[in-house]
This record gives structure tokens, C-alpha cells and sequence, in this order.
């Protein structure tokens, strides 16, 4: 049964398998989409259960149903993009949580702004965003956030917090260690009139050669690169089921990379931002585990990429999560290093 209220609408018994990219089936017992942001406070004071604690859902790309969500899940419908005032020789944008992000991304580069093109091609939603402060080639959101409008379930109000109070770090941030306590409803963009290519990212400026620009590219056309990588590199979950990287990177204290690297010389490290610690690659690490291109079932790592979980068609969440323990259990016989997945995982604990 469906019920439209004004400022949002209520699904019952909700089918996700299309809104979660490894496409596994899943159902919710009541999906409410929000239409109106301005609606959340009336909806959590009178039209859900006292205390009740939805699953706040985007586009389902950094998410994996291991069973069916218990109790109600919340989605943002609301999509629309402003320009909000100038800094200096930045412009303000305020983006609503249920827009595209690559869309948002792709809007920033129509309106001439840059700072978001390496994150081009990434699924999901503006929403989604500042939770695992979303990263790629170089680039981290939270560079760029000026502000994330939140309604705080734990005092029933609209709070706007700058991007300080925010504890952002590698695929981490207060809304991803406080799961559900806040609704994202808009995120606020410092973004640039004038264009500063970041192309330190192996592979780029490469990747550029190739499309024939070897000097001062501009800002789509690094996005265009980015995009290029990534098409050949991660699989679109449209033909097979996946939610990008499923581990993090790990970061161990140096002397552990240090150790790692004298038995394993081909291993990359990155920093990590602290002269203590360092970045492993988890993807050289399930490689050389013998896992990339594996196949247990429809479960398996995708043959593209050591770090991609896949669903090849009928694998429950379930499924999936078993061979994602088996490869860390794998890795960490091997190297003695702990992966921990990066997507939330609904229904078990890693
Ligand atoms: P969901 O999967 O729906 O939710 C993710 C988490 O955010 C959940 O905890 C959810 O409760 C919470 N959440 C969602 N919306 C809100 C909201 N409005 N308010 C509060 N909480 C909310 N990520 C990267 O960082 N870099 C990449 O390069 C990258 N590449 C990817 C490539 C592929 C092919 C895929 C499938 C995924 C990739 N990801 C990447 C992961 C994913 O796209 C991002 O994490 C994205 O931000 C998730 O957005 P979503 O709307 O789908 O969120
Ligand atoms: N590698 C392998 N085998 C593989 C793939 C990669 O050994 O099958 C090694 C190679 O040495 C390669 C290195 O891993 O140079 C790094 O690979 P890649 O550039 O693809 O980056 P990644 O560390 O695997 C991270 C993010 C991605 C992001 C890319 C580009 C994490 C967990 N993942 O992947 O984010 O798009 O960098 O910046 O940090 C995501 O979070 O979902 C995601 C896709």
C-alpha cells in the first residue's frame, strides 16, 4: 500500500533490489521518501513509532543488505541544485541529499566551477557524500564542503555543521561513526572560478596523453579522464552487481609497511596524512591472495579489480558477505594485515 502525505510518501512492504548496486534482494517492512526536507521534524515527532531509528538510504551503492532491514528506511527524493553567494574567488553551491552526485558533478563543470572533477563517475548521491567523505584520484569531498544541513534525529532539529565539526578522515566522518543520527538534507560546496588541475594521481596525467592533452587541461576533460580509468577499471553495477572498493585501504603503523615492504618490495604504500602510520594497497594484498576474478556461486572478486566485490546475478547479501570474510581471512593468514570493509553492512556485523 502506498500513502502520499504532504512532503513525503509512505511504501509498505518496499522491495530494495534496485535500490542497492550488487542488486541483491531485499525487502523493507515501510520505505518513507522524503519529498520535502522541511517535513522530517513533523515525521519523526508524530508519524513514526516513538524512538524508531530508520536506515537513511541513497542510491544504495555503499551498502550491502546481509538480511532485510528490521524497521523503516528513509530515502530523500529531493534533488535541487543553487548557486548560494561568493568567497573570495569561490563560489557557494547548495546541493539537496537526493541528487545525482555525478549529475551535481557534472552541473558544477556546466556552470564553469571546478574542484569535483576528479570525483566525476561516482555513484550515489550528494546526500551520501560527506558520510564516508567520498575520495578518488587525489581528491577528497570534504576539500570542498563548506557545510553539511543536517536534521539531527537526537534533538529533533535542523543543524548546519562546518566542515570542523564533521571529523573527517580517509572514508570516514561523524555521520558514518553516528550511523542514522543525522539526516543529510543539503551539503554547501566551496567550488572554483578559476581551474587548478590535481593530477599527482598515478595514471592521469597518463591518461590525459592519450586523449591528446599533454598541457593545461581543462576541468572536463580531467573528469572525462577520471571517467575513462574507471570504466575500464571498476564494473558498472547496472551489468554487475558491486559497491566499488568493499575493503578500505588499511592504514598500520609504519614500521608494519616498513617490515612488509622488505619481504614484499612491490607492495605500494601511500601516506596516510601521519609520518606514524601508512597506506597499504588492500587490492595488492587480495591479489597476490589469489582472490581477483574468484568465483564462489554468483559470489566473487570482480576480474577487473583485486578490491570489487560481485554479485554475478542471484547471490544473496549473505553469499556475498561469506566470501568477503574469506578473503580477509585469506589476507590475513597471508600478510597479518586486518581488512575492514568500507560499505555499510545491514543485517550482520563484519
Ligand atoms: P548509500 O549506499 O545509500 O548509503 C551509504 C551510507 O550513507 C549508509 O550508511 C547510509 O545510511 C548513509 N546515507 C546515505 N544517504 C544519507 C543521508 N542523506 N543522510 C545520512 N546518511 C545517509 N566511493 C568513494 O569514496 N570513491 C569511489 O571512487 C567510489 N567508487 C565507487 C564505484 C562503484 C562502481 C560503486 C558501486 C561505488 C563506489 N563508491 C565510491 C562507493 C559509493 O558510491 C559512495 O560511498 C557513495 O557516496 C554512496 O552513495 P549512496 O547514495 O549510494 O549511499
Ligand atoms: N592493484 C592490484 N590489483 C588490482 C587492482 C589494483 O594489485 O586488481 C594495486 C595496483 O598496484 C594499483 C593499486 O592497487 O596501483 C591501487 O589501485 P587503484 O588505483 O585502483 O586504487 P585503489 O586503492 O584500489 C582507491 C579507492 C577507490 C578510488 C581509487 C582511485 C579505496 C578503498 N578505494 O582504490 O574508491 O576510486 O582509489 O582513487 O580507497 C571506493 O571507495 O568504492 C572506490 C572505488
Amino acid at each position: 500500500m502506498n500513502t502520499s502525505v504532504d512532503g513525503y510518501r509512505i511504501i509498505e512492504n518496499a522491495r530494495l533490489d534496485a535500490r542497492n548496486s550488487f542488486g541483491v534482494a531485499a525487502r523493507a517492512p515501510m520505505l518513507v521518501e522524503v519529498t520535502r526536507a522541511e517535513a522530517l521534524p513533523e515525521l519523526f515527532a508524530h508519524a513514526m513509532p516513538r524512538g524508531a531509528r530508520p536506515l537513511i538510504l541513497g542510491g544504495g551503492s555503499n551498502i550491502l543488505f546481509a538480511a532485510d532491514p528490521e524497521g523503516i528506511v528513509l530515502a530523500l527524493a529531493t534533488q535541487s541544485i543553487r548557486r548560494i553567494g561568493e568567497i573570495g574567488e569561490d563560489t557557494l553551491v547548495r546541493a539537496e541529499a537526493g541528487a545525482a552526485w555525478h549529475d551535481f558533478v557534472l552541473w558544477t563543470l556546466g556552470h564553469c566551477l571546478s574542484g569535483l572533477e576528479n570525483l566525476a563517475l561516482i555513484p550515489g548521491t550528494v546526500g551520501a557524500a560527506p558520510i564516508q567523505n567520498i575520495g578518488a584520484y587525489g581528491v577528497e569531498v570534504r576539500e570542498h564542503i563548506h557545510a553539511v544541513e543536517a536534521f539531527d534525529r537526537s534533538t529533533g532539529a535542523f543543524t548546519r555543521l562546518a566542515p570542523d565539526a564533521c571529523a573527517f578522515a580517509y572514508r570516514d566522518s561523524l555521520f558514518k561513526q553516528e550511523p542514522d543520527r543525522f539526516v543529510v538534507t543539503a551539503v554547501e560546496f566551496s567550488l572554483a572560478r578559476a581551474f587548478t588541475p590535481r593530477l599527482h594521481y598515478a595514471g592521469l596525467k597518463e591518461e590525459l596523453a592519450a586523449m591528446g592533452i599533454t598541457d593545461a587541461p581543462r576541468a572536463p576533460q580531467v573528469a572525462e579522464a577520471v571517467m575513462r580509468i574507471r570504466r575500464r577499471k571498476l564494473p558498472d553495477p547496472a551489468v554487475l552487481g558491486n559497491a566499488g572498493s568493499f575493503f578500505k585501504n588499511p592504514i598500520v603503523p609504519a614500521s608494519t609497511a616498513q617490515a612488509l615492504s622488505l619481504d614484499h618490495p612491490d607492495l605500494p604504500t601511500y601516506p596516510s596524512g601521519d609520518p606514524t602510520t601508512s597506506k597499504l594497497s588492500a587490492a595488492w594484498l587480495i591479489d597476490r591472495s589469489g582472490w581477483k576474478g574468484r568465483r564462489e556461486g554468483d559470489a566473487g572478486i570482480a576480474p577487473s579489480h583485486a578490491l570489487v566485490l560481485v554479485n554475478h546475478g542471484t547471490a544473496t547479501g549473505a553469499q556475498l558477505l561469506e566470501v568477503a570474510h574469506r578473503v580477509a581471512a585469506d589476507v590475513e593468514a597471508r600478510f597479518g594485515i586486518a581488512l575492514q570493509p568500507e560499505p555499510r553492512i545491514v543485517g550482520a556485523r563484519w
